[in-house]
């Protein structure tokens, strides 16, 4: 069985930070499944269909990786022959992405492109339910939390060095209404596994966290 270690937690934790470096020490394959909820939202909103229409988004999220080509490479993506990353980060896009991810027909329907990450020599996955639903017999799972404060200014100074004009309050506002529809939907709902190591990394570093999460793997 090919290894998985699955990290999720809330919004702006550093999961992706730390699942990406993860892949890189380890020479795993990375997933950034949030990227295919922003992927399928941008789609949506290039395609004139509204985040709460489920079958037309149903039917986008299916033709995703078949009839729509998407490729990730490193941190690149490419969609329908486009690079997009950077529209991927686009603030109504990130809004878009988190109202669509409460659909269960839109989560259903990327199943299938979160599984083709699973491939030697292992993989890395970062989300909200990568232990919980998609890959549940993961070999590590971490839920990665950090204090609302300390996520609020990770994004904030993330924001403000790209040049985007926002105040902390508008971060924490919108960062504890994505943490409620994230724990309070329906369908896979942002809850750590029931066998999910739990670290909290409002004090640590990015090598730190790293560290530890490597020390759990090869306990
Ligand atoms: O920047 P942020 O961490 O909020 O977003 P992201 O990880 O890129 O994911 C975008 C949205 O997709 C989030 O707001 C989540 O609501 C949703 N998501 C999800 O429901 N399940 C996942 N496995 C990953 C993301």
């Amino acid at each position: 069985q090919i290894p998985v270690i699955t990290i999720d937690g809330p919004s702006a934790s550093g999961k992706g930070t730390l699942a990406s470096a993860l892949a890189t020490r380890l020479g795993y394959q990375f997933l950034d499944s949030g990227a295919l909820y922003r992927v399928t939202a941008l789609l949506a909103l290039r395609r004139g269909v509204p985040a709460d229409h489920e079958p037309a988004l149903v039917g986008l999220a299916r033709q995703l990786g078949e009839e729509i080509p998407l490729r990730f490479e490193g941190h690149q993506v490419w969609l329908d022959g486009q690079e997009v990353s950077e529209d991927l980060r686009q603030e109504e896009v990130g809004q878009n992405s988190s109202k669509i991810s409460a659909l269960p027909g839109v989560r259903q329907a990327l199943v299938r492109q979160q599984l083709a990450f699973r491939k030697l020599p292992g993989l890395v996955a970062d989300g909200r339910d990568m232990g919980t639903v998609i890959f549940p017999d993961a070999g590590l799972k971490v839920f990665l939390t950090a204090s609302v404060a300390q996520r609020a200014e990770r994004r904030y100074n993330q924001l403000i060095s790209k040049g985007i004009s926002v105040t902390l309050d508008e971060i924490c506002a919108d960062l504890e209404a994505r943490d409620l529809r994230d724990k309070s939907r329906a369908v896979a709902p942002m809850v750590p596994a029931a066998d999910a190591r739990l670290l909290d990394n409002s004090a640590l570093s990015i090598d730190q966290s790293v560290d530890t999460v490597l020390g759990w793997w090869t306990d």
